[in-house]
């Protein structure tokens, strides 16, 4: 006990460090692989412009919150609250993070697992001359084929146990910095091969030209689910970083410049995807297929098709990790600091026991096709319940809690760094989370379940 208090808490160490790693966190498959097919499952241009307004009213709000919550404290989740609101059911809200967590991780190792089996199938002949019914046919056969996507999955989550068991500072924060830029380039390119291929206009009409009869109770809950989910919001991951995050940063800025850029990341993803969708002749409605098929399409087309593939499927995998580590720090950072278990200790715990679920969650893709409800197996349980219920809910509870139960002047504080900055934002923020913020994430909510006709017959 005394050797961990001695030892000082981990930190970032610069500026540039900080938006690395929290936009490494924001930037991962939710972008690439989420975003287009949840867009493309649910009207494409509509959808975007709703999940733009919840970017920008909900969430660089909850962000900030977080960031709020985090940095002030120092702590974990559950401890985070535990500190600000002693003996009340608030820690709670830090263990419905530490849930979600659990379920995130377990079906976004599968989807990691999947890029580096394409990753290896870039490296091996690059998808040469394969049209799309020949990929799709080969992606399903993969996906439910057991055994191999296992071992990926596996393999991916020894890789994020190995960050996060190294701690903060050393490593994660120095690769992101570079990392993150190339992803950027590389997904440019792809949008510039697809909007060039024939018949693309299609593809950018379905995203960009709104068709508001589309808009239905359960687009609008999928498009807050994803903006939740792609900015790693409501479930205490930007809290924790938060608390690593040092006392002269700009909290705001922080919060707007990730969001951003996680934004325009998702923006660029749909605009080299859906051409290609569209002059391919696949369905937007593909499903969690989407990029594993056109992707691949749009590299056989291309000059330097085999290095493309090769870089982008590297970068997606790397996206995923800076992803999984920050989901996996937040059960370490729990289980270290409330549960003094050690870092060590701690990271096995959390990725083993994370892992068993994550087992389940592939072979319910195939060979344990058994363990699903309706047309959802549990992978897709897993993904619909904790982007769509979990996340949401722990948003509603963090801006509750900072908006109605932390002391205003300690939250203006916070918001800039003690009369250092101006801040000149904090009314609006605190009028957003006092009231917009939750009135209209429970609205949501509430209309998105009942037409879900949730745990019931319904299309959930
Ligand atoms: N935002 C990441 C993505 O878009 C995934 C992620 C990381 C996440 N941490 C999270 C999602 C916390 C929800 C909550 O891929």
């Amino acid at each position: 006990m005394a050797l961990i208090e001695n030892v000082p808490r981990d930190s970032f160490s610069s500026r540039i460090g900080v938006i690395a790693a929290a936009a490494g966190s924001a930037i991962g498959l939710g972008n690439i692989w989420r975003f287009p097919y949840v867009a493309g499952e649910n009207g494409g241009g509509a959808f975007l412009l709703i999940y733009f307004g919840f970017i920008v009213l909900i969430g660089v709000p909850v962000m900030l919150s977080e960031f709020v919550i985090g940095r002030s404290t120092q702590s974990n989740p559950v401890g985070a609250f535990k500190r600000l609101a002693p003996k009340s059911f608030w820690p709670l809200t830090g263990f419905l993070g530490i849930s979600a967590a659990f379920f995130i991780l377990s079906f976004y190792t599968t989807v990691s697992g999947w890029t580096l089996e394409y990753l290896f199938l870039a490296f091996k002949d690059g998808f040469a001359g394969k049209d799309v019914t020949t990929l799709s046919a080969e992606f399903d056969a993969f996906r439910t084929n057991g055994l191999r996507p296992l071992i990926w999955q596996n393999i991916f989550m020894v890789f994020t146990a190995f960050i996060v068991f190294k701690g903060i500072k050393n490593g994660i924060e120095k690769y992101t910095k570079i990392l993150m830029p190339l992803l950027l380039v590389i997904i440019i390119i792809l949008g510039i091969r697809s909007v060039t291929l024939p018949g693309a206009s299609e593809g950018l009409l379905f995203l960009f030209n709104p068709d508001f009869s589309k808009i239905t109770g359960k687009v609008i809950l999928e498009a807050l689910g994803q903006s939740f989910f792609s900015l790693s919001i409501g479930m205490g991951t930007l809290i924790t970083y938060g608390s690593y995050i040092g006392k002269k940063e700009n909290l705001g800025k922080t919060a707007l410049s990730v969001s951003a850029a996680d934004t325009l990341i998702a923006i660029l993803a749909g605009v080299a995807i859906f051409p290609a969708v569209f002059a391919f002749g696949i369905a937007p409605e593909a499903g969690a297929g989407l990029v594993f098929i056109t992707l691949p399409m749009i590299f056989d087309q291309m000059a330097g098709g085999y290095f493309f593939a090769l870089i982008f499927f590297l970068l997606l995998s790397i996206a995923a990790l800076t992803s999984t580590i920050s989901v996996l720090e937040v059960v370490v950072a729990y289980l270290s600091e409330e549960l003094k278990l050690g870092r060590k200790k701690a990271t096995l715990l959390a990725a083993s026991t994370i892992a068993l679920l994550g087992v389940a969650c592939t072979m319910s893709q195939g060979p344990w096709s058994i363990l699903s409800i309706g047309k959802y197996n549990l992978f897709d349980l897993l993904e619909l319940i904790s982007a769509n219920v979990m996340l949401p809910l722990g948003g509603l509870l963090i801006v509750l809690f900072v908006g109605w139960f932390m002391a205003k002047d300690k939250i203006f504080a916070e918001l800039a760094n003690n009369g250092k900055l101006s801040a000149g934002f904090r009314y609006v923020y605190l009028f957003i989370i006092r009231f917009l913020a939750p009135v209209a994430i429970a609205f949501v909510f509430l209309h998105g379940l009942g037409i879900f006709g949730f745990f019931g017959s319904g299309d959930l």
